[in-house]
């Protein structure tokens, strides 16, 4: 049986509650040995760590870096995403919760990298113990003389899914709504103007942190965890229909099947494991592809995708035509209105899954959903109707048949399970508790 890789979180769990507890672990000698080093050294060891962002993407943190860093711009910025809004996912403010100044000693090797002007730490204004946690981290890293007062600066943001898309991240840092702007941030940054286009690196809270580790330690010690596709760890979030859903920071290349089963216990009652979503924007995953070691590459080339390693679970008792209704509405209702394709699409999508589940579909309106799927994403600024696009056209395909059992024999209750949007982790118990998604139940039926 497998065990749990911690070098993120504490290895008893325990909060790291002082920067004293942080030395005591060997914390900021990472910034030390970065500050000892020209940036372009410090660039190179991140790429001999072949660290990738675990924001989702899985994009190499040093390529981004390096364009930044290589921009002839005079003013860039640092801007760290801690939004975490997607469903399924929890690992951020889990790491916040027990270990804040890693994030901290992260962004600051990365703004010495690009000797950014400033630093924006974006976290959503509801996670006030993290914010309180990061405060505390900044402020006694500040007295310690690491860092300057007033450099690096937190900016609570919005409850809405979109805060964590960069560009939008960008906006409410620069004081605005979360509605995604055209440009990317290696483009325009956060406080430009038309003379100044400020670059920006964005990075997620988890990759941060183990920017720390592997300056702290070495890319060698760094790809020991893990795997050749994806070194290192990733703290894992279980939710749904198994025995033991939970946080569990694990190496890279452990299987599906090792999380599902090891670690989450199997299924929760007798009925076997049915499908599995890491997050909103992948592809639905079946049992043929549970012994694919996990890996931003692996998993894609298996059919399936890691995201920001959110996995939730549904055994053979759920309906796939409910669970694509309600992740679509949640998307749809999350969609910003700034690109009509995707305002519209994402709502004629919802609109068409719900005649399912209300028993008003026709056998055509299931091409119907895979044609909208098709043209939701024409010309839009962000990847939200993408997601859309992939998820639901992978329900939809994989498990056809049962919206043609809708239509056949249509259900009597219409009933969504809910979206997994999780709020709190009960340690104790293994329970998760899901907090209300916005304008959820307003979407008419067609
Ligand atoms: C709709 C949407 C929501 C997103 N939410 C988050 C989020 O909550 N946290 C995050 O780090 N990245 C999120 N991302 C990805 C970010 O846009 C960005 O790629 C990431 O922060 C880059 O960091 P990384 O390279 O360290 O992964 C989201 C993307 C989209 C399209
Ligand atoms: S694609 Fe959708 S969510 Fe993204 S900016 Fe356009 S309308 Fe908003």
């Amino acid at each position: 049986m497998k065990t749990e890789t911690r070098i993120l979180l504490p290895v008893d769990l325990k909060p790291v509650l002082s920067l004293d507890a942080y030395k005591a672990t060997g914390g900021i000698r990472g910034i030390e040995r970065a500050r000892a080093m020209t940036p372009r050294a410090v660039i190179d060891e991140i790429k001999k760590a072949g660290l990738r962002g675990r924001g989702g993407a899985g994009f190499p943190t040093a390529i981004k870096w390096t364009t930044i860093f290589e921009d002839p711009s005079p003013k860039k910025y640092i801007v760290v995403n801690g939004s975490e809004g997607e469903p399924g996912t929890y690992k951020d403010r889990y790491l916040l919760q027990r270990n804040p100044y890693k994030l901290v000693e992260g962004a600051l090797i990365a703004a010495y990298v690009i000797n950014a002007q400033q630093v924006f730490l974006g976290i959503k204004g509801k996670f006030k113990q993290e914010i309180a946690n990061v405060q505390r981290a900044i402020d006694e890293m500040v007295k310690d003389h690491i860092l300057a007062k007033g450099y690096m600066e937190i900016v609570p943001g919005p409850d809405e899914y979109l805060f964590g898309e960069e560009k939008a991240l960008l906006e409410v840092v620069d004081g605005r709504g979360a509605m995604p702007r055209n440009m990317p941030p290696f483009l325009f940054g956060v406080r430009c103007s038309p003379t100044e286009y400020n670059p920006t690196i964005v990075n997620n809270v988890e990759s941060m942190s183990h920017v720390a580790n592997i300056m702290c330690n070495s890319p060698e010690w760094f790809r020991q965890h893990g795997s050749e596709d994806t070194p290192g760890t990733m703290i894992f979030t279980l939710c749904g229909d198994v025995k033991k859903p939970g946080m569990y920071e694990l190496a890279l290349g452990t299987t599906l099947r090792e999380l599902l089963y090891d670690f989450g216990g199997g299924p929760v009652s007798e009925k076997p494991i049915k499908a599995v979503f890491s997050g909103v924007a992948n592809k639905v995953m079946t049992p043929e592809i549970f012994d694919t070691p996990m890996g931003f590459g692996t998993l894609r080339e298996a059919g399936g995708g890691l995201g920001s390693a959110g996995f939730i679970v549904y055994d053979e008792g759920a309906s796939m035509v409910k669970v694509a209704a309600m992740f679509s509405s949640f998307l749809a209702a999350e969609s910003c209105g700034q690109c009509i394709p995707c305002n519209r699409g994402s709502r004629i999508i919802t609109e068409l899954l719900r005649k399912f589940t209300h028993g008003t579909a026709q056998m055509d309106d299931i091409d119907q959903v895979l044609f909208e799927c098709g043209r939701v994403t024409n010309q839009t600024r962000c990847f939200l109707p993408q997601e859309e696009a992939i998820l639901i056209t992978s329900i939809v395909k994989t498990f056809r048949r049962e919206f043609e059992e809708y239509v056949k024999n249509p259900p009597s209750d219409p009933t969504e399970p809910p979206v997994p949007l999780i709020s709190s982790f009960d340690e104790n118990t293994h329970t998760f508790t899901y907090a209300i998604p916005k304008s959820f139940a307003n979407f008419p039926v067609a």
